[in-house]
Protein backbone atom coordinates (compact mmCIF):
# COMPACT_ATOMS: atom_id res chain seq x y z
CA UNK A 1 0.00 0.00 0.00
CA UNK A 2 1.68 3.61 -0.51
CA UNK A 3 1.62 5.87 1.70
CA UNK A 4 -0.65 8.50 2.09
CA UNK A 5 1.41 11.06 4.46
CA UNK A 6 4.91 10.20 4.81
CA UNK A 7 8.11 12.36 6.68
CA UNK A 8 11.12 12.00 5.44
CA UNK A 9 14.29 12.36 7.89
CA UNK A 10 12.10 15.33 9.50
CA UNK A 11 14.20 17.37 12.08
CA UNK A 12 12.13 20.54 14.06
CA UNK A 13 13.59 22.67 16.25
CA UNK A 14 11.97 25.31 18.51
CA UNK A 15 14.90 28.05 18.63
CA UNK A 16 17.62 26.25 19.69
CA UNK A 17 16.28 23.34 21.41
CA UNK A 18 15.18 20.21 19.34
CA UNK A 19 11.73 18.59 19.24
CA UNK A 20 11.95 16.08 16.44
CA UNK A 21 15.44 14.43 15.08
CA UNK A 22 15.44 12.99 11.73
CA UNK A 23 11.73 11.14 12.29
CA UNK A 24 10.68 9.11 8.89
CA UNK A 25 7.75 7.61 9.21
CA UNK A 26 4.16 6.83 6.90
CA UNK A 27 0.60 6.61 6.86
CA UNK A 28 -0.74 4.17 4.13
CA UNK A 29 -3.82 4.93 2.74
CA UNK A 30 -6.94 3.86 4.86
CA UNK A 31 -4.93 3.08 7.66
CA UNK A 32 -5.32 4.33 11.02
CA UNK A 33 -1.36 4.70 12.27
CA UNK A 34 -1.23 5.68 16.26
CA UNK A 35 1.88 8.26 17.50
CA UNK A 36 3.15 7.37 21.16
CA UNK A 37 4.95 8.44 23.50
CA UNK A 38 5.41 10.22 27.37
CA UNK A 39 4.93 13.81 27.93
CA UNK A 40 7.85 15.99 25.57
CA UNK A 41 8.69 13.20 23.13
CA UNK A 42 7.36 15.24 20.34
CA UNK A 43 3.79 13.75 19.29
CA UNK A 44 1.97 17.15 19.17
CA UNK A 45 5.08 18.97 17.05
CA UNK A 46 4.42 16.25 14.44
CA UNK A 47 1.15 16.98 14.09
CA UNK A 48 2.01 20.57 13.75
CA UNK A 49 4.86 19.80 11.20
CA UNK A 50 1.92 17.63 9.39
CA UNK A 51 -0.37 20.69 9.66
CA UNK A 52 2.16 23.19 8.66
CA UNK A 53 1.55 25.23 11.54
CA UNK A 54 5.62 24.35 12.52
CA UNK A 55 8.10 23.99 9.51
CA UNK A 56 10.55 21.19 9.14
CA UNK A 57 14.73 22.53 9.49
CA UNK A 58 15.32 19.45 7.33
CA UNK A 59 13.62 17.05 6.05
CA UNK A 60 10.97 16.59 4.07
CA UNK A 61 7.13 16.01 4.60
CA UNK A 62 5.42 14.23 1.70
CA UNK A 63 0.95 13.41 1.18
CA UNK A 64 -0.66 11.75 -1.67
CA UNK A 65 2.96 11.67 -3.66
CA UNK A 66 3.40 15.35 -3.22
CA UNK A 67 6.32 17.18 -1.49
CA UNK A 68 3.98 19.48 0.68
CA UNK A 69 7.06 20.59 3.24
CA UNK A 70 6.96 24.75 2.01
CA UNK A 71 2.61 24.54 1.59
CA UNK A 72 0.58 26.95 3.53
CA UNK A 73 -1.63 25.17 6.19
CA UNK A 74 -4.91 26.27 4.18
CA UNK A 75 -3.17 24.60 1.18
CA UNK A 76 -2.89 21.52 3.32
CA UNK A 77 -6.45 21.53 4.90
CA UNK A 78 -7.76 21.78 1.09
CA UNK A 79 -5.48 19.28 -0.32
CA UNK A 80 -7.27 16.74 2.39
CA UNK A 81 -5.53 17.09 6.15
CA UNK A 82 -7.45 17.84 8.75
CA UNK A 83 -6.74 18.13 12.43
CA UNK A 84 -8.29 17.46 15.94
CA UNK A 85 -7.21 19.16 18.50
CA UNK A 86 -5.88 19.01 21.79
CA UNK A 87 -8.64 19.32 24.52
CA UNK A 88 -11.30 19.02 21.95
CA UNK A 89 -11.19 22.62 21.38
CA UNK A 90 -15.10 23.63 20.22
CA UNK A 91 -16.22 27.59 20.20
CA UNK A 92 -18.39 27.10 23.36
CA UNK A 93 -19.94 30.10 22.81
CA UNK A 94 -21.07 29.07 19.48
CA UNK A 95 -23.84 26.40 18.36
CA UNK A 96 -22.96 23.08 17.47
CA UNK A 97 -24.02 23.97 13.63
CA UNK A 98 -22.09 26.54 13.50
CA UNK A 99 -18.99 25.26 15.18
CA UNK A 100 -19.54 22.33 12.20
CA UNK A 101 -19.47 25.19 9.82
CA UNK A 102 -16.27 26.45 10.61
CA UNK A 103 -14.73 23.62 10.07
CA UNK A 104 -15.49 24.20 6.36
CA UNK A 105 -13.85 27.38 6.26
CA UNK A 106 -11.54 26.38 3.06
CA UNK A 107 -14.39 25.66 1.28
CA UNK A 108 -16.67 27.93 -0.67
CA UNK A 109 -18.82 25.06 -2.91
CA UNK A 110 -22.11 24.32 -2.02
CA UNK A 111 -21.03 20.95 -1.16
CA UNK A 112 -20.72 22.27 2.66
CA UNK A 113 -24.64 21.86 3.17
CA UNK A 114 -24.57 18.44 1.68
CA UNK A 115 -21.32 17.89 3.80
CA UNK A 116 -23.68 19.35 6.83
CA UNK A 117 -26.62 16.76 6.16
CA UNK A 118 -23.37 13.41 6.06
CA UNK A 119 -21.84 15.01 9.09
CA UNK A 120 -26.08 15.17 10.85
CA UNK A 121 -26.20 11.26 9.40
CA UNK A 122 -23.27 10.01 10.82
CA UNK A 123 -23.44 11.40 14.15
CA UNK A 124 -27.39 12.12 14.71
CA UNK A 125 -26.61 13.03 18.24
CA UNK A 126 -25.48 16.24 16.90
CA UNK A 127 -28.00 16.30 14.81
CA UNK A 128 -30.61 16.70 17.52
CA UNK A 129 -28.38 19.13 19.24
CA UNK A 130 -27.37 21.27 16.45
CA UNK A 131 -28.78 24.55 17.86
CA UNK A 132 -27.42 23.69 21.39
CA UNK A 133 -24.31 26.18 22.66
CA UNK A 134 -21.17 23.47 21.85
CA UNK A 135 -19.86 24.70 25.84
CA UNK A 136 -22.93 23.16 27.52
CA UNK A 137 -22.05 19.56 25.86
CA UNK A 138 -20.86 16.59 27.71
CA UNK A 139 -17.50 15.94 26.54
CA UNK A 140 -17.83 12.79 24.69
CA UNK A 141 -20.42 14.94 22.85
CA UNK A 142 -17.75 17.74 22.41
CA UNK A 143 -15.14 15.06 21.07
CA UNK A 144 -17.88 13.84 18.28
CA UNK A 145 -18.66 17.71 17.66
CA UNK A 146 -14.47 17.81 17.09
CA UNK A 147 -14.80 14.95 14.84
CA UNK A 148 -17.38 16.39 13.13
CA UNK A 149 -15.74 19.84 12.77
CA UNK A 150 -12.80 17.96 11.08
CA UNK A 151 -14.84 16.04 8.74
CA UNK A 152 -16.52 19.18 7.40
CA UNK A 153 -13.39 20.18 5.30
CA UNK A 154 -13.60 16.11 3.11
CA UNK A 155 -10.19 15.71 4.39
CA UNK A 156 -8.41 11.96 3.69
CA UNK A 157 -6.14 12.30 6.58
CA UNK A 158 -7.29 13.43 10.19
CA UNK A 159 -5.01 14.12 12.85
CA UNK A 160 -6.18 13.41 16.06
CA UNK A 161 -4.27 14.79 19.40
CA UNK A 162 -4.73 13.12 22.15
CA UNK A 163 -8.95 12.71 22.08
CA UNK A 164 -9.56 10.62 24.84
CA UNK A 165 -7.89 12.39 26.97
CA UNK A 166 -9.63 13.45 30.06
CA UNK A 167 -12.79 11.19 29.51
CA UNK A 168 -14.72 8.60 31.88
CA UNK A 169 -13.43 5.07 30.59
CA UNK A 170 -17.33 4.05 29.18
CA UNK A 171 -16.88 7.36 27.14
CA UNK A 172 -13.27 7.13 25.99
CA UNK A 173 -14.53 3.58 24.41
CA UNK A 174 -17.39 5.45 22.64
CA UNK A 175 -14.43 7.70 21.21
CA UNK A 176 -12.24 4.67 19.65
CA UNK A 177 -15.72 3.53 18.58
CA UNK A 178 -16.04 6.45 16.49
CA UNK A 179 -12.35 6.93 15.59
CA UNK A 180 -12.67 3.29 13.68
CA UNK A 181 -15.78 4.42 12.20
CA UNK A 182 -14.79 7.62 10.49
CA UNK A 183 -11.90 4.94 9.36
CA UNK A 184 -14.02 1.78 8.50
CA UNK A 185 -17.42 4.09 6.94
CA UNK A 186 -15.95 7.29 5.79
CA UNK A 187 -12.45 5.85 4.42
CA UNK A 188 -10.26 8.15 6.35
CA UNK A 189 -7.11 7.22 7.01
CA UNK A 190 -5.65 8.62 11.05
CA UNK A 191 -3.05 9.95 12.80
CA UNK A 192 -4.07 8.99 16.38
CA UNK A 193 -2.24 10.78 19.13
CA UNK A 194 -2.30 9.08 22.33
CA UNK A 195 -0.68 8.61 25.34
CA UNK A 196 -2.54 5.59 26.47
CA UNK A 197 -0.71 2.63 24.33
CA UNK A 198 -3.15 -0.26 24.97
CA UNK A 199 -5.90 1.58 23.91
CA UNK A 200 -4.12 3.39 20.75
CA UNK A 201 -3.13 -0.07 19.39
CA UNK A 202 -6.78 -1.75 19.49
CA UNK A 203 -8.04 0.72 16.98
CA UNK A 204 -4.47 1.17 14.67
CA UNK A 205 -3.06 -0.96 12.28
CA UNK A 206 0.67 0.36 13.30
CA UNK A 207 2.16 2.48 15.33
CA UNK A 208 5.17 4.71 16.24
CA UNK A 209 7.18 4.98 19.89
CA UNK A 210 8.57 8.70 19.88
CA UNK A 211 11.01 8.89 22.55
CA UNK A 212 13.09 12.68 23.11
CA UNK A 213 12.02 13.28 19.43
CA UNK A 214 12.87 10.62 17.81
CA UNK A 215 11.61 7.01 16.52
CA UNK A 216 12.43 4.38 19.01
CA UNK A 217 10.37 2.06 18.16
CA UNK A 218 7.61 0.94 15.17
CA UNK A 219 5.56 -1.87 13.84
CA UNK A 220 2.28 -3.11 13.40
CA UNK A 221 -0.16 -2.76 16.51
CA UNK A 222 -0.21 -6.76 17.85
CA UNK A 223 3.83 -6.78 17.25
CA UNK A 224 3.61 -3.14 19.93
CA UNK A 225 1.13 -4.70 21.94
CA UNK A 226 2.95 -8.18 22.39
CA UNK A 227 6.84 -6.26 22.72
CA UNK A 228 8.48 -6.46 26.52
CA UNK A 229 9.34 -2.44 26.24
CA UNK A 230 6.21 -1.38 25.23
CA UNK A 231 4.52 -3.26 27.89
CA UNK A 232 6.53 -2.53 30.94
CA UNK A 233 6.23 1.45 29.30
CA UNK A 234 2.45 1.76 28.94
CA UNK A 235 0.38 -1.30 29.35
CA UNK A 236 -1.52 -1.95 32.59
CA UNK A 237 -0.06 1.56 33.97
CA UNK A 238 -2.47 3.97 32.22
CA UNK A 239 -0.30 6.35 31.44
CA UNK A 240 3.59 6.14 32.50
CA UNK A 241 6.58 8.19 31.49
CA UNK A 242 8.41 7.25 28.30
CA UNK A 243 11.23 7.26 30.06
CA UNK A 244 10.53 3.74 31.61
CA UNK A 245 10.87 2.60 28.17
CA UNK A 246 14.65 3.02 27.96
CA UNK A 247 15.12 -0.33 28.27
CA UNK A 248 13.75 -1.27 24.77
CA UNK A 249 15.26 -3.42 22.67
CA UNK A 250 13.45 -4.74 19.98
CA UNK A 251 13.17 -8.78 19.23
CA UNK A 252 10.42 -8.85 16.34
CA UNK A 253 9.78 -4.82 15.56
CA UNK A 254 11.57 -3.17 13.70
CA UNK A 255 14.34 -0.48 15.63
CA UNK A 256 15.64 2.63 14.93
CA UNK A 257 19.19 2.96 15.31
CA UNK A 258 20.20 5.54 18.20
N1 LIG B 1 6.02 26.47 20.91
C1 LIG B 1 7.05 25.88 21.51
N2 LIG B 1 8.16 26.58 21.85
C2 LIG B 1 9.25 25.98 22.43
N3 LIG B 1 9.28 24.66 22.72
C3 LIG B 1 8.21 23.92 22.42
C4 LIG B 1 7.03 24.48 21.80
N4 LIG B 1 6.13 23.50 21.63
C5 LIG B 1 6.70 22.37 22.12
N5 LIG B 1 7.93 22.61 22.59
C6 LIG B 1 8.87 21.64 23.18
O1 LIG B 1 9.06 20.59 22.24
C7 LIG B 1 9.10 19.32 22.89
C8 LIG B 1 8.01 18.41 22.29
O2 LIG B 1 6.73 18.94 22.64
P1 LIG B 1 5.38 18.30 22.12
O3 LIG B 1 4.28 19.23 22.50
O4 LIG B 1 5.51 17.94 20.70
O5 LIG B 1 5.32 16.96 22.99
P2 LIG B 1 4.11 15.93 23.19
O6 LIG B 1 4.67 14.58 22.92
O7 LIG B 1 2.91 16.35 22.43
O8 LIG B 1 3.85 16.06 24.77
P3 LIG B 1 2.47 15.90 25.61
O9 LIG B 1 2.25 14.43 25.78
O10 LIG B 1 2.81 16.56 26.91
O11 LIG B 1 1.37 16.58 24.86
C9 LIG B 1 8.93 19.61 24.36
O12 LIG B 1 10.18 19.62 24.97
C10 LIG B 1 8.28 20.97 24.40
O13 LIG B 1 8.61 21.68 25.56
MG1 LIG C 1 0.99 16.91 22.99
Amino acid sequence: MSALLEFRDVSVDYGTSPALIGVSLEIGAGRVVSLLGGNASGKSTTMKTILGVVRPRAGSVWFDGEDITRWSTPRRIRAGIASVPEARRVFPEMTVEDNLLMGAFTRTDRAVRSSLADIYAFFPRLAERRRQLAGSMSGGEQQMLAFGRALMSGPRLICMDEPTMGLAPVIVEQVLAHVAAINRDLGVSVLLVEQNAELALQVADRGYVLRTGEVALHGSSTELLAHPGVREAYLGQGIAPLAAADGIRAVDVEEESP
